[in-house]
């Protein structure tokens, strides 16, 4: 998951990506544009997030612990391995494969870091995620799903969040020449590693919050993050017949500031519809490609291990909005009025998205974070098990 960025002066590093060949334009693996993606990220399975699954970071019994940098470093290796192993082999499997199809969803986005493919001299990452990255694909591809291969994580971190790999006080990665060629080589290694496939994996994301690609051939869609900029900012922007085969990515999330998470919930309904005019005349094919029912940033470490949450107060500079009791953790806790809140603030969000080229929720599951899981929703009643019927279609007017 991912929020902020650096700065826009840096945009132009990696500015890249495909130039067609006149009038040659590319037969992506699906639809785009035509047809709604709907879909769910596979968060925190290739890449840990310590919200995802707390109990993978406490269990090592030290705080100091608090990214997947981290996690391999700060203990025994073996330990931090087999670990690792076991949740690869039981996080997300086959059955969440066929349960993701039948919610009537066509996509998964699944995040990777680099260092599944290449790890440099001193940095300590445990590896051996690529056989999943593999067996995903061949999974989805049983069940009719389309994946997009997320790079989540870039050498030095493209964004300081633990999501990245590496949780910094200054970003690393676009400021060292290095680092951004080593990214530039692992993007041609996952676009090899797919080609042929584009039926299956019809879209690389190379770089998570951050506009970066590289030059592609073939039919695979190029998925830009927007690097939190307004759309307005991207129009004209890489759009056909110069270019083909170039997405859009931004991620709406309405609870990582003071004023967010002050939001009534009207207002978290009123904000997500405010989206539909820029969303519906982007001129690129534009996916939210994150995006959530949570109102609040609650979510036991959703601001990182240790850190607490604006909502109630516990994150440092904030104001205490309410007590976060009954609104994360298990649904059993949520009461009836919370769960249609959910439902409503869903539905805005899905229909609003809809009005670009579609959505992809973060995230399929967590261990205790409901409010934000698909699966929880679908379980739950808040989340339909057909994305296409609506309970309040006129929500946002
Ligand atoms: C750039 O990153 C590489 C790792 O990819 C590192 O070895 C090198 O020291 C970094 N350079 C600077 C100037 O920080």
């Amino acid at each position: 998951m991912l929020r902020r960025v650096a700065s826009l002066s840096f945009l132009t590093l990696g500015l890249l990506s495909r130039l067609a060949l006149g009038d040659n334009p590319i037969n992506p693996g699906f639809p785009y544009g035509s047809e709604k993606v709907r879909g769910v990220n596979l968060g925190g399975w290739l890449v840990l997030e310590p919200w995802i699954t707390p109990s993978i970071f406490d269990n090592t019994g030290n705080p100091n612990i608090v990214d997947e940098w981290t996690f391999c470093q700060m203990q025994d290796r073996n330990t931090a391995m087999s670990v690792l192993t076991n949740h690869w082999n039981t996080w997300i499997t086959e059955s969440d494969f066929a349960a993701i199809a039948a919610a009537g969803l066509n996509h998964v986005r699944l995040p990777i870091g680099y260092w599944a493919f290449e790890v440099g001299p001193g940095e300590p990452y445990c590896t051996g995620q690529l056989p999943y990255l593999q067996q995903a694909v061949s999974w989805a591809e049983t069940y009719g799903l389309k994946v997009i291969v997320d790079l989540h994580g870039a050498p030095g971190s493209q964004n300081g969040f633990d999501n990245s790999g590496q949780r910094l006080s200054f970003p690393g990665w676009h400021s060292n020449a290095t680092n951004v060629a080593r990214t530039d080589a692992i993007i041609k290694q996952i676009a090899s590693m797919f080609a042929g496939q584009e039926n299956v994996v019809p879209i690389i994301a190379p770089l998570n919050d951050f506009p970066y690609g590289t030059s592609q051939e073939g039919n695979t869609v190029v998925l830009l993050h927007d690097a939190f900029q307004p759309l307005s900012y991207w129009n004209g922007f890489q759009t056909p017949p110069g270019w083909q085969g170039v997405a859009m990515d931004t991620h709406i999330y309405q609870m990582f500031s003071q004023d967010e998470v002050s939001r009534s919930d009207q207002e978290h309904i009123s904000a997500a519809c405010a989206y539909a005019s820029s969303l519906s005349t982007f001129d690129l094919w534009i996916i939210v490609g994150e995006w959530t029912p949570a109102p609040t940033d609650c979510a036991t470490y959703l601001n990182g291990r240790g850190v607490g949450a604006r909502y109630d107060g516990t994150y440092p500079g904030s104001t205490f909005v309410g007590s976060c009791d009954g609104l994360t953790g298990s649904a059993s806790s949520f009461s009836s009025s919370y769960k249609t809140f959910l439902r409503q603030y869903w539905e805005a969000q899905v229909i609003t998205f809809e009005k670009g080229s579609g959505w992809i929720q973060w995230t399929w599951k967590a261990e205790n974070a409901d409010d934000w899981t698909y699966q929880a929703g679908l379980a739950n009643g808040w989340i339909p098990q057909n994305p296409t019927q609506l309970m309040y279609p006129n929500i946002c007017g």
